[in-house]
């Protein structure tokens, strides 16, 4: 993406026309030639275009196409990422090598969101299509993206790179097959990612684990041919500032275990690894941007299967914290693994503040459908700033309850506590609690349940088809926010 403050049309073109604008106001007509102008105003009369919201008028010139894409007049700061991605498909439609985009005298904080937009709709995963390669590839190699304050707006280059690239990664691990992405395979991924930015990795193997007495963690994983590993990052750039954990869920494979899951869909299982995908794409951004944060990041990984060594329900473990679990159901096996990662990080690096990301639980997809992650958290201050940090980034979260009743409902009549509800419904906030469980006294949580938001099937604005990188930029808005302290005032 290369930004100046001045284009001329001599390759395709793309124009924002905001509603109500007329034509002959807009600032096309200083850009373009008489002979595109005149071609412009006779396509305008023919197709009686009128700029609304979302729709496109193409212009074919000598020069290549003339595209405007219509915008509403008060476009909020996060929808211009949407209209950036909106440019950069029209763009992809017209099957152009290069092209360039106006975006004229609109607010820095605007313009900056639209190429993010554009670079976050700019992904494709086809690395295992080996036909037809060339007419699915992607020809738009350069976009020019023209703004009257170009040297201001240049100057956040580097954020919008660091956080296209880390939604990008996290892409790519959670769209690849679970024999591909598997524990170690993922540990690998994160060393050669991340080493080389800066980031200290470490690796925990199951020897390890069993020292630290991760039984939790070690009985989903005991059915699987793949070990388990627990892999943490570590990105401190801020050592008088107070730790921040952040925690994903790796299952790179949820057959249920025992429990098994039907085979209707079970092949969705591949992206219950999405949150540490979160994880790893949100340390890759920190590295990029250099960002002056203390964070820690721990992404747990297991594949949940079912064989002659798997755990059975019924089986009793002790997590590393020393509380027992009953096993009843094996396909609630995240908030396990998760049980033994938050505590070890707790007991590692006592972090202030722990937010984990997990594909948890079909129940959060009931409550809040493909719009919302569901928020859980013992902390309404950490919460406001999450829903603000979700506000400014465009990436909806909505906070559910926690209650005394539900934790009763994980109570077990053999061991702490057993790792479903009583089936008396809130599967979410009775997943929650089991978290919340194992999170020392004074430290603030919240737990995204990213079921719902991980993967889309259908096509969204900024990602397309497949996995989205949900939780990425949400975060790493959340810690550019608590830098700045007057949190909610950077919403527009
Ligand atoms: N990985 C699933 C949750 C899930 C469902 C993620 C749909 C993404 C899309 C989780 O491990 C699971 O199986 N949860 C069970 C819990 C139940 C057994 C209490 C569920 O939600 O059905
Ligand atoms: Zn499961
Ligand atoms: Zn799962």
């Amino acid at each position: 993406m290369n930004v100046q403050n001045s284009l001329e049309a001599n390759s395709p073109i793309l124009f924002f026309w905001e509603k109500g604008l007329s034509l002959e106001q807009h600032a096309a007509k200083n850009i373009l030639s008489k002979e595109q102008w005149s071609l412009v105003e006779a396509a305008v009369r023919f197709e009686k275009f009128e700029a609304k919201a979302g729709k496109t008028l193409v212009v074919h010139s000598q020069s290549g196409p003339i595209i405007f894409i219509g915008i509403n007049a008060d476009a909020k700061s996060v929808q211009w990422a949407e209209w950036g991605a909106s440019a950069y498909k029209a763009l992809k439609c017209s099957r152009v090598e290069s092209a360039s985009i106006w975006l004229g005298d609109i607010n820095v904080r605007y313009a900056k969101n639209a190429i993010e937009g554009a670079g976050l709709r700019a992904y494709s995963f086809d690395k295992y299509k080996t036909k037809n390669k060339e007419k699915q590839a992607c020809c738009l190699t350069t976009i020019t993206w023209g703004h009257e304050k170009a040297d201001e707006l240049k100057e956040h280059e580097p954020l919008w790179n660091a956080r296209t690239m880390g939604v990008h990664l996290t892409r790519d691990v959670v769209s690849e097959p679970p024999n591909v992405i598997y524990p170690e395979s993922m540990a690998s991924k994160a060393v050669e990612e991340l080493e080389k930015l800066g980031v200290e990795v470490t690796v925990i193997k199951p020897d390890e684990m069993k020292k630290l007495g991760m039984g939790a963690l070690l009985g989903v994983a005991q059915g699987s041919l793949f070990e388990p590993r627990l892999i943490i990052l570590r990105w401190n750039k801020a050592p008088q500032k107070e730790v921040k954990a952040f925690v994903g869920k790796g299952v790179t494979f949820d057959s249920g275990g025992i429990s098994i899951k039907p085979s209707n869909n079970m092949e969705d299982m591949k992206y219950d690894m999405a949150g540490s995908g979160v994880v790893l794409g949100l340390f890759k951004t920190l590295a990029l941007r250099n960002a002056e944060v203390n964070a820690v990041g721990v992404m747990v990984m297991a594949e949940n299967m079912p064989s002659g060594t798997a755990q059975r329900p019924a089986d009793v473990v002790t997590s590393m914290s020393g509380q027992t679990i009953e096993v009843v159901n094996t396909d609630a096996e995240g908030r396990l693994i998760l049980a033994d990662a938050l505590w070890y990080v707790q007991e590692k690096y006592q972090p202030k503040t722990i937010v984990d990301l997990a594909t948890l639980t079909g129940a959060i997809t009931v409550a809040l459908g493909l719009e919302y992650a569901g928020l859980f958290s013992n902390s309404d201050c950490l919460s406001k700033e999450l829903l603000c940090a979700s506000e400014c980034t465009g990436e909806p979260i909505w906070r559910m309850p926690l209650n005394e009743a539900y934790d009763r409902d994980i109570d077990s009549d053999i061991a702490d506590m057993k790792n479903v509800g009583s089936g008396r419904g809130a599967g979410g906030s009775t997943a929650a609690h089991f978290l919340k469980r194992f999170i020392k006294e004074g430290v603030n949580w919240a737990h995204l349940d990213i079921a719902g938001m991980a993967w889309d099937k259908k096509n969204k604005p900024l990602s397309g088809k497949g996995a989205t990188g949900f939780g990425v930029r949400l975060l790493d808005t959340w810690l550019m926010n608590c830098d700045k302290e007057a949190t909610c005032t950077t919403k527009n």
